[in-house]
């Protein structure tokens, strides 16, 4: 493990896992409960004013981040919020399609599946045959599933289980072309790509912040490009709907009141940024993205799996899906976490499996030596197979 910068991740667990629930740096944390303990020491100014006004800085440091209008982008708890939010409001008709891949996350499927059903419409998981080996590819077997019924598409720019960089730039160009609305799930890419919404062309996008960015859990954002505004109601109606002090967007009266709620994560988004610029945190990603596809390509040679994509930065970011054999994927988990103190997920696409590796800037490669000594210990005792 490198300790270089202080994450608080329990040190003595291989923690190879990310992906799933990032950790702070002490340093990002402190200043979360410097926040917490200014809302628990004046809660009245801190909710009504302080806070409020730090939010919106925070909103509008979080929008330059991410290249989008101040206005155009609001705090949200996690990325479900932000789908449910888009999927609740989206105007479907009995017969609609919404137009999505076989490759997304699980429960935003549910949700997809949830609003279409009450309103008569179809979820569609085009799927996209693995392995890839180019991005037309991906482009070509996606819109293999369009159909004049086709209303949106939905898609993530890093896939869960399978851990895949998606060409959703591609796949929303083309899709604009046919008129359709383009909604992304960007929930791993903050902090680990670089996210540059003018250019991206998607309507919507949601990202995590308590991930890749390295804030606290809680932290997350919905954009909503301004033509798309009007017709996405909040998810919880308080105070911002048909305010009494309407500010000069309803967008961000709509979505960002919700009740009393600590906001503080929201709050750390903007040191985030100042600590990932202070620390040169786009060589950091560099130097992990380099040890992700290093340590796929040293295990292919030592397992002799067959990779879901050409193992480079097209396809790979910060977490690679080794695929596996395996009769009992929770008892494996198990075995790695408590035989092996390794905390990683075994993720799962239909009947396939994979182990699925994050690199943090507290990994080295001894992290990947343990995982590799592991792997090779449960291949002798047949608990997998590649
Ligand atoms: C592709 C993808 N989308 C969305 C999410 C976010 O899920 P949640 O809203 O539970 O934080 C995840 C979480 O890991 C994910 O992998």
């Amino acid at each position: 493990m490198n300790d270089s910068f202080e994450f608080l991740v329990q040190k003595d667990i291989t923690f190879l896992n990310f992906g799933s629930f990032g950790s702070c740096p002490k340093e990002i944390f402190s200043f979360y409960q410097q926040k917490q303990l200014e809302l628990e020491r004046q809660p009245v100014s801190f909710i009504v004013e302080k806070g409020i006004k730090e939010l919106n800085q925070a909103r509008e440091a979080l929008a330059t981040y991410v290249n989008c209008g101040p206005d155009d982008l609001v705090f949200v708890i996690n990325p479900s919020y932000a789908i449910n939010t888009i999927a609740k409001s989206f105007p479907m008709s009995i017969g609609d399609e919404i137009l999505s891949t076989n490759l997304e996350y699980g429960a935003l499927n549910r949700t997809w599946n949830y609003y279409c059903n009450q309103k008569g419409a179809k979820f569609i998981q085009q799927e996209i045959p693995l392995p890839i080996s180019t991005k037309e590819e991906i482009v070509d077997a996606f819109f293999q599933g369009y159909t004049k019924n086709t209303k949106a598409i939905f898609l993530s720019e890093i896939t869960s289980s399978t851990a895949l960089i998606l060409p959703v730039h591609d796949i929303c160009i083309e899709a604009k072309k046919r008129g359709l609305i383009t909604i992304v799930d960007g929930a791993h890419v903050p902090g680990q790509l670089s996210l540059d919404l003018q250019y991206l062309q998607a309507d919507i996008y949601t990202g995590a912040c308590h991930k890749w960015m390295m804030a606290p859990k809680g932290a997350s954002f919905l954009y909503v490009h301004n033509s798309q505004q009007s017709w996405i109601d909040p998810l919880l109606i308080s105070w911002g709907y048909q305010s009494d002090f309407p500010s000069h967007s309803r967008f961000i009266d709509y979505h960002q009141t919700c009740g009393t709620r600590d906001f503080s994560a929201f709050l750390t988004v903007p040191f985030c940024i100042h600590f990932m610029e202070n620390n040169k945190w786009k060589d950091v990603s560099l130097f992990n993205k380099n040890t992700a596809l290093e340590w796929a390509l040293n295990l292919q040679d030592e397992f002799g799996f067959d990779p879901l994509c050409p193992i480079n930065h097209n396809f790979i970011g910060q977490m690679f899906s080794i695929p596996i054999r395996t009769n009992d994927p929770i008892k494996l988990k198990h075995i790695l976490l408590n035989d092996y103190q390794i905390e990683i997920p075994v993720t799962q696409l239909k009947d396939k499996f994979f182990i699925r590796y994050s690199v943090q800037a507290f990994n080295d490669d001894s992290d990947y030596k343990t995982l590799e000594y592991a792997l090779k210990k449960l291949q002798k005792s047949k608990i997998i197979e590649f």
